[in-house]
């Protein structure tokens, strides 16, 4: 029970949603989650599960802030996630390389390199043959890479099936409805209409994903402007260990799972709710990843999808309370949304059962950004 007086909704199944409601449930809350379809799917299922806030260069002092905070969560989360669900989501925090295939990038790796130094994030400049000793599947064009410690990947579809058990072990009852409109008068939120029926809550959060500000019956000030961005992606039946680290090469990123499987993304586009796998994002793919690895052309490529990651004007989430009471965000993760899990899930808790937010006040949707800049260009990596 929060301080609102009711249950806990959340709308969305997404890593998201699921984290929020797993943690809810281990501190006692009576939570329901909802989604129109099956949970862990969408984003959570489509994206690659890299959990790399300094590779990805973000800008925003506080999401970086967040998100390093996350990273440092990870190890006690997925403990958490699989004690109660007996599932391994296989996190493994081994380093990011990001390798570069000329001078002028390899200067560009040594910037970083100081600029992640001066912030105390340890990292190693990799000459030429440190980098092939460690990745020799690169090509031997490759002028030499960083490794940045203690970055790496999860396994996001296995977290997603251990998140979906870990909520279902702690109470958390997981429906789906083709239907879902909030209801609530013009001071606070009442509850959720869904097929099942109407349930009252003292608490509800839009974990949407990218669709996010297509909820139906939330007020015009808690809608947040989401955009969808399309990732297309493919995976490749390597032998075990034939890639060791996820790795960064020009215009895509490489990301190796237990079983040999070889992930390599992403695409970025802004195209609406289309989620079709096209042919020029498979070329732009195939050619960035054959490019910097020749090696890597003989094995058969096993999948190919698209995801939609939520997009926002400056690309910072929206997270925490709105003008109605009762109603919460927590979208808009935009690249990171694997990566942000704990933090949110914690954050989002702490704010709906105490009203503690001055952590997720620079992504409140109050926030009033001069500079905003869309995310939705077409770019790869
Ligand atoms: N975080 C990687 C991506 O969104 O493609």
């Amino acid at each position: 029970m929060n301080d609102r007086g009711g249950d806990v909704v959340v709308v969305g199944a997404g890593l998201i949603g699921l984290a929020i409601a797993f943690e809810l449930a281990e501190r006692g809350a009576t939570v329901r989650v909802y989604d129109r379809g099956e949970p862990g799917r969408a984003a959570s299922w489509a994206g690659a599960g890299m959990l790399a806030p300094y590779t990805e260069r973000l800008t925003d002092e506080a999401l970086l802030e967040f998100c390093a905070s996350s990273l440092r969560e990870y190890p006690a989360f997925v403990e958490r996630v699989l004690a109660a669900s007996g599932i391994d989501p296989r996190l493994r925090l081994d380093g990011v390389v990001h390798a570069a295939f000329n001078d002028a990038d390899l200067q560009a790796l040594k910037h970083h390199a100081q600029a992640l130094a001066a912030r105390n994030v340890a990292t190693e400049m990799l000459d030429r043959l440190s980098l092939l000793a460690a990745e020799p599947w690169l090509g031997s064009h490759v002028a030499g890479g960083l490794l940045v410690n203690g970055e790496g990947r999860v396994d996001n579809r296995r977290l997603g099936r251990a998140l979906v058990s870990a909520c279902q072990t702690r109470g958390a009852l997981i429906d789906r409805s083709s239907a879902l409109r909030v209801e609530c008068d013009e001071r606070r939120v009442l509850g959720l209409r869904t097929d099942l029926g109407f349930v009252t809550a003292g608490a509800i959060v839009n974990a949407c994903g990218a669709w996010a500000s297509q909820l139906q019956g939330v007020p015009p000030a808690c809608v947040p402007p989401i955009e969808p961005i399309k990732g297309e992606m493919f995976a490749l039946a390597a032998p075990v260990d034939f890639v060791r680290h996820a790795t960064w090469v020009l215009g895509a990123y490489l990301v190796p799972r237990d079983d040999g499987r070889l992930l390599v993304g992403a695409t970025m586009e802004s195209a609406g709710f289309d989620e079709r796998v096209t042919a020029h994002g498979m070329h732009e793919l195939l050619h960035a990843a054959l490019s910097a690895a020749p090696s890597l052309r003989s094995f058969a490529v096993t999948e190919s999808w698209a995801g939609l990651r939520p997009g926002t004007p400056d690309g910072l989430p929206f997270l925490g309370p709105t003008p109605i009471d009762g109603f919460f965000l927590a979208c808009g993760h935009y690249r990171n949304g694997i990566l942000l899990a704990p933090a949110t899930a914690r954050l989002m808790a702490d704010a709906i059962e105490t009203k503690t937010d001055a952590e997720l006040r620079p992504f409140s949707i109050d926030r009033r950004r001069t500079e905003e800049s869309s995310p939705g260009r077409t770019t790869y990596v």
